[in-house]
């Protein structure tokens, strides 16, 4: 297999790996068949592995890069701060404060900010302080909706979606958490009205994420918000990988509907780790220390929360997309219409379908037949999803591209060329299921 033959290295580190590490890895979706590479340094678009080869990067770090690998922008800013002025205090920075103060300018919903580590922690304590809020138990979520893998809302994220996501969590925690379609504002209407009295809130990523780029309509939305707030319930908008991708504002700010509560991360870190609570001030005040026990919600972030590394970095990527608002988004729309644009004139093999917005894209191998993906179940149940990250994934590694999930999220750094190159490179694909 060419691919093998490309990365010796990487295989002897993979069977170190395996020997030490469950699986050979820390995060499975980071794993494919037979094993990943290794990464040796990342520059722009580009990511060379421990062998030397070269890859066109679309994954960007979990979608965390708008500005492209190791941007001199944050490099320089990060390393002079490590330098002249250290890189962990765990006590209050004055670049929490100018960062939570950007957010608050930048997000309609974000009256009030709270800072964790990661977009994991946002989305738990948003569930809690929804549950605080409310007094209530029910959470309800969308199939395919990945908002970290927290035990609220561990539930239908991968297919089949009725099957347990994981073991270790009670039965119990099952009655609390519901999941329905995205974009079928009629089941979610139904399930909405059955949590009653007992809705805490109803958790959405308004683009939906790694169930498949897909945008809601917004109808969708604003019914959605006059259900929710038909029962005093909180809507919480997961924007951790749409929060200053898809608008300074995120996607809230695109499709005009605020929900209370949303979560931020990846961008928002500059490439550092973060995660952010933000919203209606009276929600978010239960999680302040003025508040005391029973009367208050645990939520923090611990040891590494607004660490300053992230907070600068934080700072800088945000001054630098207000400054430069209307390039950033046009080009990034521009890029990411010229991939659309690109496949849908192509000649394959077999037939493709793109979905996405923005620099936010996702290729789906389609069964048959002219297929409109409104949710994760029109995927699983009518396109090869499954090759995306075991024969695709290699074959792309092998001509030098980086996709996860068959998709990714375009930066700054990357060019037409590359996009051509890509749709080169998916011209000579064979779909063997
Ligand atoms: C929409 C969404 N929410 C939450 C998370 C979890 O964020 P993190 O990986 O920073 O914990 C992710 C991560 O991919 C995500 O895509």
């Amino acid at each position: 297999m060419l691919y093998e033959r490309k990365t010796p290295t990487s295989k002897r580190i993979f069977e170190r790996a395996y020997k030490v590490i469950p699986g050979g890895i820390c995060h499975n979706i980071r794993y494919f068949p037979p094993y990943p590479f290794y990464v040796e340094k990342a520059e722009g678009p580009y990511i060379w592995d421990v062998d030397g080869n070269r890859y066109i990067d679309f994954w960007m770090g979990h979608y965390a890069h708008i500005l492209g690998h190791n941007h001199p922008l944050i490099s320089h800013a990060v390393s002079n701060f490590i330098k002249e002025k250290g890189f962990h205090f765990g006590i209050p920075n004055e670049w929490e404060v100018e960062l939570a103060e950007l957010i608050q300018e930048l997000v309609p919903c974000a009256e009030a900010v709270r800072f964790c580590s990661s977009g994991t922690e946002a989305t738990m304590y948003a569930v809690r302080l929804a549950r605080a809020y409310t007094g209530r138990n029910v959470v309800v979520k969308i199939t395919g909706g990945w908002h970290g893998a927290s035990t609220d809302l561990s539930f239908g994220v991968s297919y089949p979606f009725d099957l347990k996501e994981t073991l270790g969590v009670p039965d119990c925690m099952e009655a609390y958490t519901r999941f329905v379609k995205f974009n079928d504002i009629e089941s979610l209407e139904k399930v909405i009205d059955e949590a009653g009295s007992d809705l805490a809130c109803v958790i959405v990523e308004p683009v939906l994420g790694v169930g498949g780029f897909i945008p809601a309509e917004k109808d969708f939305l604003l019914k959605l918000k006059v259900s929710v707030e038909k029962l005093d319930a909180i809507l919480i908008f997961d924007e951790i990988i749409t929060g200053f991708r898809l608008s300074l504002g995120g996607y809230q700010k695109v499709c005009g509907v605020i929900p209370h509560i949303a979560t931020l991360g990846k961008v928002l870190g500059g490439g550092f780790p973060i995660g952010a609570v933000v919203g209606k001030r009276e929600i978010l005040d239960f999680g302040s220390w003025e508040r005391k026990k029973p009367l208050r919600v645990l939520m923090g972030g611990g040891t590494f929360s607004c660490n300053p590394v992230s907070m600068v970095a934080g700072v800088k990527i945000l001054n630098f997309l207000k400054e430069n608002e209307s390039y950033v988004y046009e080009r990034l729309n521009s890029l990411g219409d010229y991939l659309r644009k690109r496949i849908s004139e192509e000649k394959f093999s077999f037939q493709v379908k793109t979905t996405g917005i923005s620099s936010l894209f996702m290729i789906h191998f389609v069964k048959e037949g002219n297929l409109n993906i409104k949710c994760a179940e029109d995927i699983v149940n009518n396109t090869f999803w499954e090759l995306r990250d075991t024969r695709f994934r290699v074959y792309m590694a092998e001509r030098g591209f980086y996709l996860v999930h068959a998709g990714g999220a375009i930066s700054l750094s990357h060019e037409e060329s590359h996009i051509d190159a890509f749709v080169e490179a998916l011209k000579d694909y064979t779909l063997k299921v």
